[in-house]
């Protein structure tokens, strides 16, 4: 298991100046990750990488992906397709929900030189053409999930891993306590997979966590979700591994 930098360093690679609401402001990420720097461009209206994504970077950034073809679902702005190529992937797949998304994702993978080949797909979640693949890789969305029931995106990630991911592949992801992590190994077992955690981290709530009340309050419900400490709100970050069994 791995924890990486403190919460102030995981933010400082952010603009906090600029934190709107709906993290979608632009930023240009300057940022090292194991022995990979990286310099990565998002625009306004993309999403821009939280401590989610910034740790489960560094948790790529240890593991190899020699000769593995790979999905990754919601892409954003392609900073864990850059990794995955630099650690040895051979194919990939990346989803988005629209074209611009995806054009921006290209531009980071280019400006890294990736040139194994990469299929850009505007696809609804696990609404993908081909496999089944090696590795499903994600940082789903939860907290701006846009959905009543918040886990929608955990969960058919979770049920749908069998239609895209070969026997003995795996699906790597990460999530908050806020998002019940327990419920995810117990779904992920229930389906069929070995559960493993391949790294953790602790982090701040993000400023806009405090702008929904009806998250705050499903978040109360759910035992551990998050610990309070000198008056700071306090969420685990986890990146899981299932195995699915042949
Ligand atoms: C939490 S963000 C992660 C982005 C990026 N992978 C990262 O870690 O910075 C979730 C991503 O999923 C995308 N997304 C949302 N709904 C989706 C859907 N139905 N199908 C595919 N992607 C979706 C969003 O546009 C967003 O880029």
């Amino acid at each position: 298991m791995t924890s990486e930098g403190t919460a102030e360093e995981l933010h400082s690679a952010e603009a906090p100046t600029l934190r709107t609401g709906d993290n979608l402001y632009p930023v240009e990420l300057k940022m090292t990750f194991g022995d990979e720097e990286l310099s990565i461009d998002v625009p306004e209206g993309v999403w821009n990488p939280t401590p989610h994504g910034i740790h489960l970077g560094h948790v790529l950034s240890k593991m190899d992906f020699g000769g593995q073809e790979i999905l990754e679902l919601g892409t954003g702005c392609g900073i864990h397709a850059v990794l995955l190529a630099r650690r040895g992937a051979s194919k990939m797949v990346l989803t988005e929900i629209n074209q611009e998304i995806l054009d921006l994702a290209k531009h980071n993978l280019d400006r890294h030189d990736v040139t194994i080949p990469v299929r850009y797909d505007v696809a609804d979640w696990t609404q993908v053409e081909g496999g089944p693949f090696d590795l499903l890789i994600t940082n789903p969305p939860f907290t701006k999930s846009g959905k009543r029931y918040r886990r929608y995106f955990i969960d058919t990630l979770i049920l749908d891993t069998h239609k895209l991911v070969k026997p003995g592949g795996s699906l790597v992801f990460i999530q908050s306590s806020m998002a019940d992590i327990p419920r995810s190994i117990r779904l992920m077992e229930e389906n069929g997979m070995t559960v493993e955690v391949l790294g953790e981290t602790d982090g701040p709530f993000r400023p806009y966590y405090f702008d929904d009340p009806v998250y705050l309050r499903e978040m109360a419900s759910i035992p551990g979700s998050y610990t309070v400490r000198d008056g700071v709100h306090h969420e685990r970050l986890i990146v899981l591994r299932g195995r699915l069994n042949g």
